[in-house]
């Protein structure tokens, strides 16, 4: 082959009738008319719809055209015809079609229940739909990256192996390193806390580990942490921030992602709203009386859980802020907020729609002796900690960070209801599969 220019379906929707063409991927339909044969090819980018006939693909090609099962890999050369009626307005005449592998009968036809769509993920990774996912998750990495790079964030590497734990014991993976007890990463925020010693104001995008005790729509046990930490930042400024962050990232992807949106079926009006950075904020003792109102069974002290989360987002048209949470239901690294004592500077991001916590995000509590303490009352122990105590011996300085779950943004942005389909192997407790 090699007459025609290699084309994506992308490229091809801007091409004029007549251009002579090869394109290549996989079957993704197909229907024999007796004269004429359509094969639908599918690539990264979309599809394109495939006519083989006697008068214009030479005979070998057109057999071959006649045999093409689903999902069967194929090169094809051919001519672009413009054509409303078709996918994306162009479809292509067959000079020659080339079955570089015929697939056997393909498990995935439709229909299928879960269970067997989860055995067979590596197969149903290439559906249209999670295809769709995977080119928006792409398009959202660009802006993460855009992003810092125009706030002047420096991206770091932290590691995945840890000694300690970030958020407490409940939810750490062990493993067992050299015959010494470690962990999966919960959060890189302490080795960010020491980058920022050195680079001010850095970033990173990781795997993060939770063994999950329940199971829900919206917890993965290896999930995908997009996470920053500043000095000199104050709780006000890292919110800032987190706005910006959202607000960006949401226009950038309906600005790139039109396409991948609608096949998943999403309203995109409702992300109109968030594209402005300015989300409400309101206090814990704030959105305690809100659940008291609408008939929620909470009193002042109670942690929010997702039932919670769900009754709040539906006050709200953007993401909002909950702020102030009582010290002792958040992590022992929070500040203390000097003018409500008692109080973390402590924020969660909560996304409407019933998806609730995004982001958990907060001042960091930079004097020594007050962060002993913590660790010491909350009953961890102290040696694990001592390089972490060491950054508020040597320069400390005021300091902000957050966490924002890449797959529960996927969640809300594609509007999709399970978190499963926004990662492309979730990890569940039953199997470790693919
Ligand atoms: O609220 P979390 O636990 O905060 C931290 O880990 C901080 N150390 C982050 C920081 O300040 N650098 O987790 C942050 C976010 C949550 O808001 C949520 O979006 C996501 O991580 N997350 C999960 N996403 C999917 N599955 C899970 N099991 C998650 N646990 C947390
Ligand atoms: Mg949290």
């Amino acid at each position: 082959m090699g007459v025609g220019r290699l084309v994506n379906t992308r490229e091809l929707r801007d091409l004029s009738e007549g251009e002579e063409v090869v394109v290549r991927g996989w079957v993704y339909r197909w229907r024999d008319l007796g004269k004429r044969v359509f094969i639908v090819v599918r690539d990264a980018y979309g599809i394109v719809q495939v006519v083989a006939s006697k008068d214009y693909t030479d005979s070998m090609s057109f057999k071959v055209a006649r045999e093409a099962s689903i999902e069967s890999s194929v090169i094809v050369e051919g001519i672009v015809r413009r054509d409303k009626r078709a996918p994306g307005g162009v479809e292509i005449r067959a000079k020659k079609i080339n079955l570089v592998h015929k697939a056997e009968e393909f498990p995935i036809k439709g229909g299928e229940g879960i269970d067997f769509l989860l055995d067979n993920r590596h197969l149903w990774i290439r559906s249209r739909r999670l295809t769709a996912v995977w080119r928006l998750r792409q398009n959202l990495f660009n802006a993460f990256r855009e992003f810092f790079h125009k706030e002047g964030y420096f991206e770091v590497s932290p590691p995945m192996l840890t000694q300690a734990a970030v958020e407490g014991g409940a939810t750490l993976f062990k493993v067992d390193f050299f015959g010494r007890p470690a962990y999966l990463t919960q959060s890189a925020q302490f080795y960010l806390e020491v980058m920022i010693f050195s680079l001010e104001k850095v970033w990173t995008l990781a795997p993060s580990f939770r063994a999950e005790r329940s199971r829900t729509r919206r917890h993965l046990y290896e999930y995908w942490h997009l996470e920053a930490e500043a000095a000199w930042s104050r709780m006000d400024d890292m919110m800032d921030l987190v706005s910006r962050l959202v607000a960006y990232t949401v226009n950038r992807v309906l600005e790139t992602s039109q396409e991948e949106l609608s096949i998943l079926g999403r309203n995109t009006e409702l992300l109109e709203p968030a594209r402005k950075p300015a989300y409400p904020r309101i206090m814990y003792e704030e959105a305690i009386d809100i659940l008291k109102r609408k008939g929620v069974d909470v009193k002042y002290g109670d942690d929010l859980g997702a039932d919670e989360e769900r009754v709040l987002t539906s006050e709200f048209e953007t993401p909002f802020y909950i702020t102030l949470f009582p010290l002792e239901l958040k992590s022992f690294y929070m500040k203390e907020d000097e003018s409500n004592p008692g109080l973390a500077l402590a924020f969660d991001l909560l996304a409407p729609e019933g998806v609730g916590e995004i982001v958990g995000g907060s001042e960091r509590e930079d004097d020594y002796e007050k962060l002993k303490n913590r660790i010491i009352s909350r009953g961890y122990n102290v040696e694990d900690y001592n390089w972490y105590l060491d950054l508020r011996r040597y320069g400390s300085v005021p300091h902000s960070g957050f966490g924002l779950g890449v797959e529960r943004l996927i969640m809300w942005i594609a509007g999709l209801d399970h978190i499963r389909d926004t990662i492309p192997f979730p990890r569940f407790r039953d199997r470790i599969y693919p």
